[in-house]
């Protein structure tokens, strides 16, 4: 149940609750009834429970093996405490047209009520617990953001500082900027080798090779497999030169895009999971902004505002067809008019282009500047799939 929802109309739930006792009493009716009244009481029961915590502070530690008959009872206090209404201290603003605040998390936190309390279970003003692993998929389920917490991350013991800039580019950074916990991998020497050395799939797998193939992704001197792969030069020159200047690069590996467009001066935001290798720390040590986010929450900058939107391989057909729908959209939303969209190798399966991919991205509204289908043969040419790149560009006037 969506609990934003339910906060947002509070009374909502209880009038038609009472409405429906009132127009009938048969069963049927008291059974819908009883339905639409359960979203209620579990926020009645928060409101309960929060005002229990309010009184007696101590998170309590006990785990509970999963039995969740009363949701909203199990949640954790420390959950309750962040996301319960908090009054203005000054009053009324103007501005939020309240004087309380609702601090956001993602509306699903709450159906995962195990992984919730152990997230939030820590000592407030002591350290966190090395959890990276939970939190991430905590977050990948559809809690997004996270609930902020009142403790001191897992951090490295013998932390160094970043090299300078532009050496800290293309230089593998120290193994002691990173906490391992979560990974296979307990160094870079590991992650570097393990595109020769491991069986098994992992995203991103040679990513960390800076001297492999990440070497001359996108370089305009760097061998071009075939058509699908566009040079960043190539693309830059479909604009005057210099309007290119800030922009986003969606599930961007190890950021060697974002690096490549700031030894052009440009701004590259790079968002990134960190799923089986600390691709965000060692995108922090090259020197370019990685955005820990997934593809599922809307992108975090205002309408018609960034120059360009990158994604390779990431937007492909394993996302939910409505949510690319969605995601599509919210990338044309932030681009500005004039701004480009560079598709990079998408990929889905034989006539799924066809029927359901381009037409799905034409409805969007963008123009067509490049667009360029291949197969696609890493994995055999019997499994039929389809690589798309295509350069897209919102309409400079009337792109509304
Ligand atoms: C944590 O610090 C805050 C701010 O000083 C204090 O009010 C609170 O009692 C502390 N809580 C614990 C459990 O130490
Ligand atoms: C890196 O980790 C591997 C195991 O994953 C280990 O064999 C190797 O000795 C480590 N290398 C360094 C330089 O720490
Ligand atoms: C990675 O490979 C290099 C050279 O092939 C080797 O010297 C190094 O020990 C390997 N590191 C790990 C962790 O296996
Ligand atoms: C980037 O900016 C610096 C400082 O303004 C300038 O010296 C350099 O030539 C620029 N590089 C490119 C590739 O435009």
């Amino acid at each position: 149940m969506d609990i934003d929802h339910q906060a947002s109309r509070p009374f909502s739930c209880n009038n038609l609750f009472f409405l429906l006792l009132l127009l009938s009493s048969n069963l049927l009716t008291l059974f819908i009834s009883t339905t639409f009244y359960s979203p209620c009481s579990l926020k009645s029961q928060l409101q309960t429970a929060t005002a229990a915590v309010a009184a007696d502070p101590p998170p309590s530690e006990e785990e509970d093996s999963g039995t969740n008959n009363a949701p909203a009872v199990d949640l954790p206090s420390e959950f309750i405490a962040f996301t319960s209404p908090q009054e203005l201290p000054l009053g009324f603003n103007k501005n939020f047209d309240s004087d309380q605040i609702f601090p956001p998390v993602g509306s699903p936190c709450t159906l995962f009520t195990d992984e919730l309390r152990r997230f939030m279970s820590y000592k407030v003003n002591g350290s966190c617990p090395d959890d990276e692993l939970l939190s991430q998929k905590l977050l990948l389920r559809g809690c997004e953001p996270l609930p902020r917490r009142r403790c001191r991350p897992a951090s490295p013991k013998e932390y160094v500082e970043p090299y300078p800039l532009p050496d800290s580019l293309w230089t593998t950074p120290p193994d002691s900027s990173v906490v391992w916990t979560a990974y296979t991998c307990k160094n870079y020497s590991c992650l570097i080798n393990r595109s020769r050395n491991q069986k098994g799939f992992d995203d991103c797998k040679d990513c960390f090779d800076l001297n492999g193939r990440e070497k001359n992704r996108w370089a305009s001197d760097g061998a071009k497999g075939s058509n699908l792969d566009f040079t960043i030069d190539e693309v830059l020159a479909v604009k005057k030169p210099g309007t290119i200047r800030i922009g986003l690069d969606i599930g961007g590996g190890v950021a060697t895009f974002a690096v490549r467009m700031r030894e052009r001066n440009i701004t590259i935001v790079t968002t990134s999971m960190n799923l089986n290798g600390p691709f965000n720390n060692f995108i922090a040590s090259r020197g370019v902004v990685p955005l820990y986010m997934s593809i599922s929450q809307r992108l975090p900058f205002f309408d018609n505002t960034l120059d360009i939107v990158h994604s390779m391989h990431v937007l492909s057909n394993w996302i939910p067809t409505e949510l690319l729908h969605f995601l599509i959209f919210d990338i044309y939303r932030v681009l500005r008019p004039g701004g480009l969209f560079w598709l990079d190798h998408f990929f889905c399966v034989g006539e799924q282009l066809e029927k359901v991919y381009a037409p799905l991205i034409e409805s969007v509204g963008f123009e067509k500047v490049k667009w360029v289908v291949g197969r696609k043969l890493d994995r055999g040419p019997e499994l039929n799939e389809m690589y798309l790149s295509a350069l897209l560009q919102k309409p400079l006037k009337n792109s509304w």
